[in-house]
């Protein structure tokens, strides 16, 4: 077998390992338990939101809130010092259509430091660039087999199988992981990409909140009570790309589509929830603390995933473990909270522990938020085809054969939802 398919296989068997360790879990649609959902359009004094103006200016902020305190974790005040550096890999890369950079981002606070570096791939044109914008899981090195590409220095995901041993990056993986970033699909419709590691700014395991960015926060009381979970980490450190990206001018900041895989699309949710700056947000297989309906308890749910990643959300999110009926929030809020920018849910059909279905009614319902803005944004009807994607405004959706993973067929969709959004003048 080929070594990137053999590479592919194993990794789906790593990451869906924690589903197989636990027993019970449903995904038989007969056994949802019957739900009611948190409304939207509601504030918490019982007063309905019927326009646009007292959604941002009120009810918007309320459910902010809730998945602060509730759900991901209230980020540091504290401001730290980033310092930027620039490096250009390759100037004439793809035949001359786009150049290769690294941007190193220095973070320094009580006497710590920490790096992360940013893979930036850059169509070759006089006009700032549109960009893609998303983490990766295996190192930047796993997007492209260009040897100049650094591997992570610290913490990576999985073991040999991904060409990583005892969590270090190996030069094995090298372009491993080029199926899930088409670059030059990018560049041929004049956009560029942004990638980073997503363990630069915190390593993914279960540490007591003091590796990573957290350790450079660790005279906060609030940071070492767990008060700010690792996926909220990594939804900092996209806003911190943000900062960046406002000061390059080869790049559009205004056109930033922000996406993310799995728990890397529950941090773009929670990124582009917090950070308005994000024209576009894409999540991909993002599941449970993702997209997905947590009070269906279909696939993972929440006590499931805070026993299998407990440093992923704030300690009060374990009030729900086994208790979403308590749950005074859903993610349709989450998802509502992106409004009035287009908003894009990608789902696959045998990837029941993520929900594709609470995925869908997530965004259905999301959608009351929208049709504020524009009422053409309202999404009334049913779980749509496999590989059928369903377009309404400002909103798209598919759910598409196969398995977890990002694919070219996923990236179509995206492409073409951005093309549609950008050029409408979004
Ligand atoms: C596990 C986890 C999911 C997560 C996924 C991933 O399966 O249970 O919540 O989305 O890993 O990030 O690949």
């Amino acid at each position: 077998m080929h070594i990137c398919r053999l590479n592919n296989l194993l990794l789906c068997i790593f990451m869906i390992l924690p589903m197989t360790l636990l027993t019970q879990h449903n995904t038989d649609e007969s056994l949802v338990p019957e739900y009611d959902l948190p409304a939207l359009l509601t504030d918490s004094h019982g007063k309905q939101i019927s326009e646009a103006t007292t959604w941002e200016e009120h009810r918007r902020s309320e459910i902010l809130s809730i998945f602060e305190q509730e759900v991901y974790g209230i980020p540091p005040l504290e401001e730290i010092a980033v310092e930027v550096s620039e490096k250009v890999l390759e100037r004439m890369a793809f035949h001359g259509k786009a150049t290769i950079r690294e941007i190193t981002f220095t973070f320094t606070n009580n006497g710590k430091r920490l790096d992360a570096v940013l893979l930036l791939v850059l169509p070759n044109s006089p006009d700032p660039a549109a960009v893609f914008l998303g983490y990766n899981f295996g190192g930047n090195h796993t997007i492209l087999p260009d040897e100049s590409i650094q591997l992570p220095k610290g913490w990576v995901l999985g073991g040999p199988q991904i060409g990583a041993f005892d969590h270090k990056a190996s030069v094995v993986s090298r372009g491993a992981k080029y199926s899930r970033w088409p670059v030059l699909n990018m560049l041929a419709r004049g956009y560029g990409l942004a990638t980073m590691h997503y363990g630069d700014i915190d390593p993914d395991f279960d540490d007591d909140f003091k590796n990573g960015i957290h350790a450079l926060f660790s005279n906060s009381e609030h940071i070492k009570n767990g008060n700010w979970g690792a996926l909220a980490t990594w939804s900092w450190g996209l806003s911190k790309i943000m900062d960046y990206f406002e000061t390059n001018p080869l790049i559009n900041h205004e056109k930033i589509t922000l996406l993310g895989h799995s728990r890397l699309g529950k941090a773009a949710l929670w990124a582009g929830a917090l950070d308005k700056r994000f024209a576009i947000v894409i999540s991909n297989n993002s599941g449970c603390g993702g997209a997905a309906l947590s009070k269906r308890r279909f696939g993972e749910t929440v006590a499931a995933i805070n026993k299998n990643f407990p440093h992923w959300f704030c300690k009060n999110f374990e009030k729900y473990n086994e208790n979403e009926s308590a749950m005074p929030f859903d993610q349709h809020q989450l998802l509502a909270l992106m409004a009035p920018r287009p908003l894009y849910i990608a789902s696959a059909q045998n990837d029941s522990w993520a929900d594709p279905k609470g995925e869908f009614l997530s965004l259905k319902h999301a959608s009351a938020v929208y049709a504020l803005y524009h009422p053409n944004s309202t999404i009334s009807g049913e779980l749509p085809e496999v590989n059928r994607p369903l377009i309404q405004g400002k909103l798209g959706y598919h759910i598409r054969t196969g398995n977890h993973d990002v694919t070219p067929y996923d990236w179509e969709q995206f492409m073409n939802f951005t093309d549609q959004h950008f050029a409408n003048g979004n």
